[in-house]
């Protein structure tokens, strides 16, 4: 890199642009002038074709890309098994593979799925991964096809991940909390809520660092600051945004969370340690709790902005 050409922001290009992190990512790049994001949806990056990488590529020739694209729905993962293979791990290797024949390094999201769930005091980078089905399993080759065609690449594994947008746990709790009386969810699975602005702040934050010499490639993990359970997690969705709207919910049932997904386990511990991201980076994980006020402020400003325009 001339010294030039460290003054101009740094060009990344972000797949999956319909996504929650990847929506959440340009937002806060934006208010950075150090980044110049550029998100491409399917239709114009399917990470499925080499030639549409390709294309992508040529045409925006970023300095780093960042892939958020995944199959994501763990249950339809075990029918819908060539898909979830196609996207998260074939197109993680077509990105790879053109990524690394133009030198571009490829930050790459991952997940706690890749773990079985037993260690309660959570994940190091170190520990073995043992994915309970499908989904964690294609992940797992994802991760392992980036360290085989781009020896340039961060790989940040993230878990349950909530935003204003898409499909996630809070805004689906938040539906249901309107129309049942009582929800079902599980207590035995413990895990650390992580939002997806949290998520962008931490690719910015590493991104920066790399740009500026940091020679730090390999494989991270990052999550919301303090451990709960499903069940309090929903507590704390609820009683925040009691402060918005009257829900219809009066009570929570503690249930296992074979209960709620009798197709294939989850994780029951998804605990993430982050401290290899502190001490290579200086990253510190942000309390999720706050996150939680911050997104739901933001989808009740939202619904109160629709609600004013329709009315
Ligand atoms: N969500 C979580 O709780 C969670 C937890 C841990 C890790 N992660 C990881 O974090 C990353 C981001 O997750 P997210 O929740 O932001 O995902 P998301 O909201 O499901 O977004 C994924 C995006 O990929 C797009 N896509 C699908 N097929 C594509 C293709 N062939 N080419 C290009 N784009 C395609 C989707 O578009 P369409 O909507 O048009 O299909 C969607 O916009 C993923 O790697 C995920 O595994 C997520």
């Amino acid at each position: 890199m001339t010294e030039w050409t460290k003054l101009l922001p740094i060009k990344i290009l972000v797949t999956g642009g319909g996504g929650q992190v990847a929506h959440d990512l340009v937002m806060l790049g934006k208010q950075d002038s150090h980044f110049d994001l550029i998100t491409l949806d399917a239709s114009r990056l399917d990470v499925a074709s080499p030639a549409s990488i390709q294309k992508a590529l040529d045409l925006y020739m970023p300095d780093y890309v960042v892939n958020t694209v995944a199959f994501n729905n763990v249950d339809a993962a075990e029918h819908d098994t060539a898909f979830c293979y196609q996207l998260n791990a074939t197109g993680v290797k077509n990105l790879a593979v053109e990524c690394g024949a133009l030198s571009i390094p490829l930050i790459h999201l991952s997940t706690d799925h890749l773990f079985d769930g037993h260690y309660a005091s959570g994940y190091s980078e170190d520990d073995e991964v043992s994915p309970l089905g499908v989904f964690g399993e294609s992940k797992r080759q994802g991760e392992e096809l980036l360290r085989q065609y781009q020896p340039k690449h961060i790989i940040l594994r993230v878990s349950w991940i909530f935003s204003a947008r898409g499909d996630n746990y809070l805004l689906r709790t938040l539906e249901k909390a309107r129309t049942l009386s009582a929800i079902e969810t599980a207590d035995d699975r413990q895990g650390c809520p992580t939002s997806a602005v949290d998520v962008g702040r931490v690719i910015l934050a590493i991104i920066k660092q790399l740009h500026n010499g940091a020679d730090a490639w390999g494989t991270y993990h990052y999550c919301g600051a303090e451990v709960t359970t499903r069940y309090r997690f929903t507590e704390a969705i609820l009683a925040a945004a009691r402060q918005y709207e009257e829900l219809k919910t009066t009570s929570l049932v503690p249930v296992s969370s074979r209960t709620l997904h009798a197709e294939v386990d989850r994780p029951a511990s998804s605990v993430l340690q982050c401290k290899k991201l502190l001490s290579t980076f200086g990253i510190r994980q942000r309390p999720w709790r706050n996150e939680l006020v911050a997104v739901l402020r933001q989808i009740y400003k939202t619904k109160t902005k629709t609600e004013a325009k329709s009315g």
